[in-house]
């Protein structure tokens, strides 16, 4: 059941391409536009969006914070993304032009159930990025885009996320296709380059033998940081949050820019932190992370950088370099998860835990 693997998580880190291409799977119609036909809100309720607020726990949160950057970016609709245990206890300003997006693997989420059963009950309008057909989550909300990760065992999420980044890049791409903000071609291009993910995951996967040996070598660490900046901020997060969660290690994720404003003091010799390069198109996104590793380098850092194929400029820069393949900035979480995933599995295996029920955590999490 395992397909020879040791654990869930490593069968499911390894179903990561099927996954993605699975959830990609008709999503477009006639003329190439994007249908999501769970999609119960009229244009004109898309078209009058003022505002989208992404609400979701833990790494569904992490895949919100994506898709704020893709949402943003390719529609102009302002999105706010906030923890579920958050959102109804501050009073939001929710009303039916708001669109709240929950995210949910499990549909079962008590923080996010009561998180949208508040927005309702303000006028919102609630669409559910789920994998779990029929759970509470969808079953409640105006509107659903499933995922089809298949079911997701081990604790730790690691499929579901890859395709909840897949919907949210679908729900961006839609809105933007409603709300007129991006040209056919422009939406066509863009889902080409998703189509040609799955290729692109199966290509990182290669390298796990050097990424698990790395992970080995990590084994006495007390504490592990990453860092990422734009959509490699959220990247950082949850690769910590795997450490943490598989290793019970201290493990933190910060945005590069953040670093001289605090962090910068935990750097001692020797610490190891992961560093998620952005492609380099951007040009100032690259140089600004790239001044960060320099920095936390020259105060003793051990340095390990995922960075894309061809980037020259970070080698001197980086301990152990793990390449990435070269692609779009706001797609690059869909690869650069990876090594972090079998980075904390490996770890974790390593000093012995069980990494597919770790201590304390539970798969759905059904109180508030
Ligand atoms: O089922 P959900 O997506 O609503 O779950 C949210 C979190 O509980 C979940 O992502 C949790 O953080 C995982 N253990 C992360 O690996």
């Amino acid at each position: 059941e395992k397909d020879g693997h040791d654990w869930f998580m490593r069968k499911e880190i390894f179903e990561q391409p099927r996954a993605v291409a699975d959830s990609l799977i008709g999503r477009r119609g006639a003329g190439g536009l994007l249908q999501l036909d769970e999609m119960r809100l009229a244009d004109e309720e898309i078209r009058d969006l003022d505002k989208i607020i992404v609400i979701a726990c833990g790494t569904s949160f992490y895949a919100g914070m994506v898709a704020k950057y893709a949402i943003e970016h390719w529609t102009r609709t302002p999105v706010e993304v906030e923890l579920a245990s958050e959102f109804r206890y501050r009073d939001p300003i929710v009303d039916n032009t708001t669109l709240v997006v929950a995210i949910s693997q499990s549909g079962e989420t008590a923080d996010t159930l009561q998180a949208i059963r508040h927005a309702k009950s303000q006028g919102a309008r609630v669409l559910a990025i789920c994998n779990t057909n029929g759970s509470s989550i969808p079953r409640e909300s105006d509107a659903v885009i499933y995922t089809h990760a298949g079911p997701e065992i081990g604790v730790a999420s690691t499929k579901g996320f890859l395709t909840q980044l897949v919907a949210c890049y679908l729900l961006a791409l839609y809105v933007a296709q409603v709300k007129g903000t991006r040209y056919g071609d422009e939406i066509d291009e863009i889902m080409q380059q998703l189509e040609a993910m799955p290729d692109h995951i199966e290509t990182v996967l290669e390298s796990a033998d050097a990424i698990y040996e790395l992970a080995r070598a990590h084994v006495g660490a007390r504490s592990v940081l990453f860092l990422g900046r734009h959509a490699g901020y959220p990247v950082a997060l949850e690769g910590a949050l795997k450490l943490k969660e598989l290793a019970y290690l201290h493990a933190e994720g910060f945005a590069a820019g953040e670093l001289k404003h605090g962090p910068i003091a935990l750097i001692e010799e020797g610490l190891p932190v992961l560093c998620v390069v952005p492609p380099r198109g951007r040009d100032q996104l690259h140089a600004k992370m790239l001044s960060g590793i320099q920095e936390v380098r020259a105060r003793g850092a051990r340095t390990i950088c995922l960075a894309e194929e061809g980037d020259q400029a970070i080698t001197p820069y980086a301990d152990d370099l793990i390449r990435l393949p070269q692609v779009p900035v706001l797609l690059q979480p869909l690869v650069a998860i990876i090594p972090l995933q079998l980075f904390a599995c490996e770890l974790a295996t390593a000093l012995g835990h069980d990494v597919d029920q770790p201590r304390n955590l539970a798969k759905s999490v059904t109180v508030e």
